[in-house]
């Protein structure tokens, strides 16, 4: 799709990349191979937590992966995941180091694929010289994981699902709507590595699931809802939207075969506690992806009242 195979072009390159949390979820592929998705999705970009990933060159027989200061072994599933990735450019027998370093907790549902591979993506793109733009390095990226795709750009990312089999019409670009006072709150119900990948789970529910078949509906009807309250910063609509979604999507998982529950009894436990601060007149929200954790949405306004409900939640301004 992309012709690029060249020798390496520098000794070593470091990039940074952003998580992004999605609004209006990816949930479903209709190829598992290049990570095409059944439909359109949408997300807000947290500019400063992801991964910084160096590349180097090195004289070894294997590649060497290291995860958080951690030299892993050949047979981790991480390092599986980063080599099939660098395969599909290796030129010829060049080996690297991948050192990649997380600021948010490792695969427990707080994207860290997302920015993990949008960081290698660009590391790869400096060490080659392939000089590729955003567009192309969004749909390499999405090759690694399908939410990376919308890891290289801040704010509003819209990626469009694309019609291509060749996935070249299924890349990420940034929507013009800026949102300063939009505030997420990240609230860390779980830390520990998730039980099941986001991959499987994803799989399991479109073949499984008795309620997947209304979910490209909801997606076109959500995307569509959320943009115009966007538009119009009407918090509420859009924050309503939002959490709808994520609702939605974790009521698809909950009807596969097996059934597929990420959240615990604390995430529960959080989500009634948001519902009794909506009734008591604040105005905060909440996503949730494929994992325990839940991300609040609400406005800087709440920013205190926010901070006094929930112990120790992050608040990360967006714009
Ligand atoms: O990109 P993946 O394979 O980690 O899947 C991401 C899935 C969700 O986070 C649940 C939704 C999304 O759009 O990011």
């Amino acid at each position: 799709m992309i012709p690029i195979k060249n020798a390496p072009a520098l000794q070593s390159a470091s990039d940074f990349a952003p998580t992004n949390i999605a609004l209006i979820k990816y949930w479903g592929k209709r190829d598992t191979q290049l990570n095409l998705p059944v439909t359109s999705s949408l997300s807000v970009t947290l500019p400063e937590h992801g991964t910084h990933t160096k590349l180097t060159l090195i004289d070894e027989p294997h590649d060497q992966v290291i995860l958080n200061n951690e030299m892993l072994s050949t047979d981790a599933n991480f390092y599986q995941k980063i080599i099939n990735f660098i395969d599909m450019f290796r030129f010829a027998d060049e080996r690297f180091c991948i050192d990649t370093t997380n600021n948010i907790p490792t695969a427990a549902g707080l994207a860290s694929s997302a920015s993990g591979f949008a960081a290698l993506t660009l590391a790869l793109n400096e060490i080659y010289q392939w000089q590729l733009s955003k567009q192309q390095l969004s749909c390499l990226a999405r090759m690694g994981s399908g939410s990376a795709c919308r890891s290289l750009w801040n704010g509003f990312v819209l990626w469009q699902k694309g019609d291509n089999t060749d996935g070249s019409d299924s890349f990420a670009y940034p929507l013009n709507i800026t949102w300063p006072e939009l505030r997420i709150g990240i609230c860390y119900v779980e830390t520990k590595q998730k039980p099941i990948s986001s991959r499987d789970a994803m799989n399991i529910t479109t073949k499984t699931s008795t309620l997947y078949a209304d979910w490209p509906t909801i997606v076109e009807n959500d995307l569509r809802q959320i943009q115009i309250a966007m538009q119009q910063k009407d918090f509420i609509r859009f924050a309503e939207i939002a959490e709808q979604n994520a609702r939605a999507m974790h009521a698809t998982m909950q009807a596969a075969r097996p059934s597929i529950c990420f959240s615990t009894a604390e995430t529960f436990a959080v989500i009634k506690k948001i519902e009794a601060l909506r009734e008591a007149g604040i105005p905060v929200y909440f996503t949730q992806d494929a994992g325990a954790n839940l991300k609040l949405l609400f406005t800087a306004e709440y920013e205190q009242s926010i901070k006094n409900a929930f112990q120790g939640v992050e608040v990360i301004a967006l714009f």
